[in-house]
């Protein structure tokens, strides 16, 4: 019998032997994560900004970077996307993913892949989503160049946690060696180190201000094409500023 014929309770079954879910879900009607801290999450956010993304995706090819249990992929699906590919480092998520794209009806690919090695894909996509995860990472603008370099062809939905100020100061081309007062700004762009933990979870590396993210598009070849809510970004591939790639040689297919 596949997923899509399972009765309420046999899907209710799965979902707690899949458990604990980040993504809150909506399963023929049985919820995958009802109590999440962030409440409806990420519908909640998802509602936020959605119209920033073409209703009509037809012929379009949608990579979804750190896609958990896939809510992401599936909206891209469900908006016409020919090509949904969902990629993550915990197969415990892709196994919800699967499960839950299953049940939809929906035909998307999810696949154990990092996003430090999206350069071995060999295959460009019309947009890219990288949500949620920068600040998971110990490298994150290696992680935003390799996506530029190897994957993204046009659009990059982009979201970071975010903390500090929220000001975003002009930013001078170059400063002379003696001034630094800039760097005192609440408005310059500041990644915030976490050694040990924040909000309990030991993923999280860095919290940049908004100022830091902005920039970090920038200097990787995004150019911001839209801000519709506090933490997301959309943007456009462009030409990388200073062009001479990122300093850790990045490898390209391996086929
Ligand atoms: C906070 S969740 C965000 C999930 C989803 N993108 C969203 O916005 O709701 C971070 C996800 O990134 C995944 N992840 C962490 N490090 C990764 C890496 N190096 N490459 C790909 N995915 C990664 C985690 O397993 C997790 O599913």
């Amino acid at each position: 019998m596949t997923s899509a014929a399972l009765s309420k309770e046999e899907i209710r079954q799965r979902i707690n032997a899949l458990g604990p879910w980040f993504h809150n879900l909506d399963l023929n009607g049985v919820a995958t994560a009802p109590s999440h801290f962030l409440g409806d999450y990420p519908m909640v956010k998802w509602r936020r900004f959605s119209t920033v993304i073409p209703e009509n995706l037809e012929g379009k090819s949608v990579l979804d970077i750190g896609c958990n249990a896939g809510f992401y992929a599936m909206e891209m699906k469900r908006r016409g996307a020919a090509r949904v590919l969902g990629l993550d480092t915990d197969e415990e998520y892709l196994a919800q993913a699967r499960f839950a794209a299953e049940v939809k009806g929906l035909k998307i690919e999810f696949r154990r892949l990092s996003a430090y090695d999206v350069g071995s894909l060999g295959e460009r996509f019309d947009l890219v989503i990288f949500m949620g995860v920068l600040y998971h990472l110990r490298h994150p603008l290696l992680a935003l160049d390799l996506i530029q370099e190897h994957v993204a062809r046009d659009l990059l939905l982009f979201q970071s946690m975010l903390r500090g100020d929220s000001r975003v100061d002009a930013i001078e081309n170059n400063y002379d060696f003696w001034t630094a007062e800039q760097f005192d700004s609440p408005g310059y762009p500041k990644l915030h180190f976490i050694e040990h933990k924040y909000a309990d979870d030991p993923t999280n590396w860095w919290a940049p201000n908004r100022a830091c993210v902005e920039a970090m598009l920038r200097s990787a070849g995004f150019t911001i094409l839209a801000h519709p809510e506090d933490e997301v970004y959309l943007c456009r591939k462009v030409e990388r500023p200073q062009a001479d790639g990122p300093v850790y040689p990045s490898r390209g297919p391996t086929r």
